[in-house]
């Protein structure tokens, strides 16, 4: 256990059957438990920072074109959702920005697994075992929009849901999978990453993905 979650924090403490890992870079907003259930995130108590704008720092570039583009559009829409007022005046507005979301993640994710079989990642299990705790996380906010209408707790799920992620994954793992790619691509060829149409394909993305979601 401990090397399977080394791969991915900064420090870990067994407890009582868990791995407990905290990075070390940013304060822990969350505890993160992985028992063979899989990845639970605990929230730790907290005054709770004020939501900020997402950006591409210098520590959530990857390097990779790719993935930083990516990674860009879906900070773009995330900071829409976040603080747009017009957003907030209108449902069906909101509605349409968490789907545009959800599938800037979806498509992120399949294109990053794509290239990880294709390409022989070793650590590929690890890292799609976060994008999995990730859906479910986008799961359950969707369904809770879907159910309660109120966009104000969705906004702040929405937000630390992000936070965890740039946090424990893009930083550290998305970063390691560019490397990865950049040491694979042949000379003279760049890194990319498979689009929709190769991922409908592979089935890894639906077949009635909306692609006009990722224009938003
Ligand atoms: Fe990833």
């Amino acid at each position: 256990m401990r090397g399977w979650c080394g791969e991915a924090f900064s420090t870990l403490v067994h407890q009582s059957g868990f791995c407990r890992a905290w990075n070390l870079r940013n304060p822990p907003r969350r505890e993160i438990l992985h028992s063979a259930e899989g990845l639970t995130f605990k929230p730790i108590a907290r005054r709770g920072p004020p939501m900020h704008r997402f950006d591409l720092t210098t520590d959530l570039t990857t390097g990779n074109a790719d993935i930083d583009s990516q990674h860009l559009a879906l900070f773009a829409i995330a900071n829409e959702i976040l603080f747009s007022s017009e957003l907030m005046r209108s449902p069906a507005l909101f509605r349409r920005a968490v789907a545009s979301l959800v599938a800037h993640l979806e498509y992120g994710f399949a294109s990053e697994e794509l290239a990880m079989y294709q390409r022989g990642y070793i650590r590929r299990r690890f890292h799609t075992a976060f994008h999995d705790h990730v859906r479910s996380e986008v799961q359950a906010i969707v369904a809770r929009l879907d159910r309660d209408g109120q966009p104000g707790e969705v906004r702040q799920a929405i937000f630390f849901m992000l936070e965890d992620w740039v946090t424990y994954h893009v930083a550290p793992a998305d970063r390691e999978l560019a490397e990865h790619l950049r040491e694979q691509a042949q000379s003279g060829t760049l890194p990319t990453l498979p689009d929709v149409g190769p991922l409908r394909s592979a089935g890894k993305l639906a077949a009635d993905f909306d692609e006009q979601l990722l224009a938003l």
